[in-house]
């Protein structure tokens, strides 16, 4: 949600800057900006709306761009505080294009902050939040003692301490051409130290092409980098080692390997990050679970994760989007395993309310991008009533793994389509091995059951492989929906999930209304939508409530909804057209494991739709791939 950049080095910062937003795009693309000093010392500040090919487009082409400016600072946006328009892009200045700042976050006095600089005279251009710090920055710079770095370090401290919100700063001033000011406030903000060069970047992936040597920077600290080191302090000025690490992070692959988008590449990926996910932790259906192959038997990290599964009594999974979607298949399947009770969260709720946690409530975390600001606060306040916290995430790297106490990397590769679709298998194989590795240690399932189920995971790659290997009924059927205005999706037990996330897939990226129910809710209210205009996705496959779900089926065709079954029964033909107008037949697995392959021709049919429609899959509107602010 927002990335910015910084640069202080030898090298050109136009281009460089550029760049790490290019691989920073995921995190919002309503505008894009750059500030710069050239080496006369002169400010330069470039907008524009929409995606960061805007800004490149309306560069000029002039030397300072390609080699005469050595600091500088970039942004891409997704809008909080103001329409997503050329004014409101950051970076944001006082008024005096002296001082530039690029923010991710929500200033949430803003308001306040404004109306008293206003009765100082101080005339606004933007409608963002932003705006208020830089003014304010300014301001106190005419107000406070300003001539010395030191002096500026103090009006920084003096305005962020009047700064109630979230906030990821980088600042640049005319006035010392060799300073970059960088501080972090509940957003993510990381700086890397490479040759003769500082960078400065929202997401390690940023910069990570540059140097491997990076410093994470903690809430509340101020890091001034200059060209002889970075000096951290707290916001009371208080100094701090800076200590950096070294982090082995892959570049990041911005390839669609031959497919028109991001997200269809990543569909056709899922067989493989199954493997890489049950890579080392199930090797055969004979020898045990191990979460954490590699750790020393003896290892602290081991000792707590033995705790996790042998004692915690109740579990409580908080999580947003597609996350919380993949954490409610972990609660059906640990409790069917496990008999332990588990609730699953929205984080943005769990964080305000008054959670009940003893020393045996182990708090599980999901998220990709392990920085959602919901989850993040979320898993704090756990923490601090004594949560034991395990985090299921795709970056190791993230806010979240680096504040937990146990973390499952789920290993499903970077995603770059804003809308999830291979991390949520990739999660959903990591609760499957969490439930399994708990019962393993509680003996609370047979053996029989927990081998047939590892049988069942080790062959789910070939399973999802022949799921994608036929997509032309999928395609024929989004075709023929496309134009429908609301859909709704259908499921019970353990693919009720599964209908959440098919609904919230095509919501995202074809913008048509969908909502997912558990199939006996349907005659609860929904059904009174019903009619020939609406199609009804049902998930149904053998087990528990098969019959019943094709009860509910019934029921909804009765209403003259257009019905869609995905199933991987062999459903008598009669029964078969008398209930569903049109039939995707997916490979037959265990139910438990069935969501697994029931996703994938939601996801594949999510993407055709949009893509009839015309819409932008990779980067759908209002979305971010991140969300880090709440
Ligand atoms: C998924 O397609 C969405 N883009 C969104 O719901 C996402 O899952 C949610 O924002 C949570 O993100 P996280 O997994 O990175 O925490």
């Amino acid at each position: 949600m927002c990335g910015i950049v910084g640069y202080l080095g030898k090298k050109s910062a136009v281009p460089l800057i550029l760049d790490s937003l290019r691989t920073l795009e995921y995190r919002g693309y309503d505008s894009a900006g750059i500030a710069f000093l050239d080496d006369d010392n002169l400010f330069h500040i470039y907008k524009a709306a929409g995606k960061l090919v805007n800004l490149e487009s309306v560069l000029p082409d002039s030397t300072p761009l390609k080699s005469g400016s050595h600091i500088g600072i970039g942004h891409i946006r997704w809008a909080t505080h103001g329409a997503a328009n050329e004014i409101n892009a950051h970076p944001h200045h006082g008024g005096h294009q002296e001082i530039a700042l690029v923010h991710n976050g929500i200033i949430e006095n803003y308001f306040e902050i404004k109306q008293e600089l206003e009765a100082k005279g101080r005339n606004f251009i933007s409608d963002t939040d932003t705006e208020c710090i830089a003014q304010l920055l300014e301001q106190l710079t005419s107000e406070m003692p300003s001539d010395t770095p030191e002096q500026f370090r103090v009006v920084i401290q003096a305005t962020l301490n009047k700064l109630v919100g979230a906030y990821a700063l980088s600042i640049i001033n005319k006035k010392f051409p060799n300073h970059l000011f960088a501080i972090r406030n509940h957003a993510p903000l990381v700086i890397g130290k490479g040759e003769n060069e500082y960078l400065v970047a929202s997401d390690a992936v940023a910069i990570i092409s540059h140097t491997q040597e990076l410093l994470f920077l903690k809430d509340k600290e101020i890091a001034e980098i200059t060209p002889e080191g970075i000096r951290l302090t707290r916001l009371d000025g208080t100094p701090i080692e800076a200590v950096l690490e070294h982090v082995e992070l892959g570049p990041l692959q911005i390839d669609k390997k031959g497919f028109k988008h991001f997200m269809l590449k990543e569909i056709y990926e899922q067989p493989d990050v199954v493997r890489n996910s049950l890579s080392g932790r199930l090797v055969s259906a004979e020898r045990p679970i191990r979460l954490l192959p590699g750790e020393p038997k003896d290892s602290l990290k081991k000792q707590t994760l033995d705790t996790i599964l042998k004692y915690m009594d109740r579990i409580v999974i908080v999580g947003c989007g597609t996350s919380f979607n993949a954490g409610l298949v972990g609660k059906y399947f640990i409790e069917e395993m496990v008999s332990v009770p588990v609730e699953v969260e929205s984080a943005g709720e769990y964080r305000y309310r008054k959670p009940i946690i003893s020393d045996k409530t182990l708090i599980v975390a999901i998220s990709q991008s392990g920085e959602t600001a919901d989850t993040l606060e979320a898993v704090r306040r756990a923490a601090k009533l004594g949560g034991k916290i395990l985090t299921i995430t795709n970056r190791e790297d993230s806010s979240l793994a680096r504040e937990s106490d146990i973390v499952l990397p789920v290993r499903a590769g970077v995603e770059i389509s804003v809308c999830a679709t291979k991390s949520f298998t990739a999660q959903i194989i990591v609760f499957y091995l969490l439930g399994l590795a708990m019962a393993e240690m509680r003996q609370t399932a047979s053996e029989s059951q927990i081998k047939e189920l590892k049988t069942g995971l080790l062959k789910t790659p070939a399973l999802i492989e022949a799921a994608l290997s036929n997509p032309e009924p999928v395609q024929a059927v989004a075709k023929q929906y496309g134009n429908a205005a609301n859909v709704l999706f259908i499921a019970r037990g353990i693919n009720f999930p599964v209908a959440l996330e098919g609904a919230l897939k095509l919501k995202e990226i074809s913008y048509i209304h969908a909502e997912g129910y558990s199939g006996s809710e349907l005659k609860h209210g929904p059904i009174a939508m019903l009619d020939e205009s609406i199609p009804v996705i049902s998930v149904l496959v053998p087990g528990v409530v098969f019959e019943k779900m094709i009860s509910n089926c019934q029921e909804a065709k009765a209403r003259d909804a257009q019905m869609i079954g995905i199933t991987s029964a062999v459903i008598d033909s009669q029964k078969a057209e008398s209930t569903f107008d049109d039939l995707l037949q997916i490979p037959e697995s265990l139910e438990l494991l069935s969501p697994l392959i029931a996703t994938v021709p939601l996801q594949l049919l999510a993407y055709y739709m949009a893509e009839y429609l015309g819409k932008d899959v990779d980067q759908p509107r209002n979305l971010a791939k991140s969300v880090t602010v709440e």
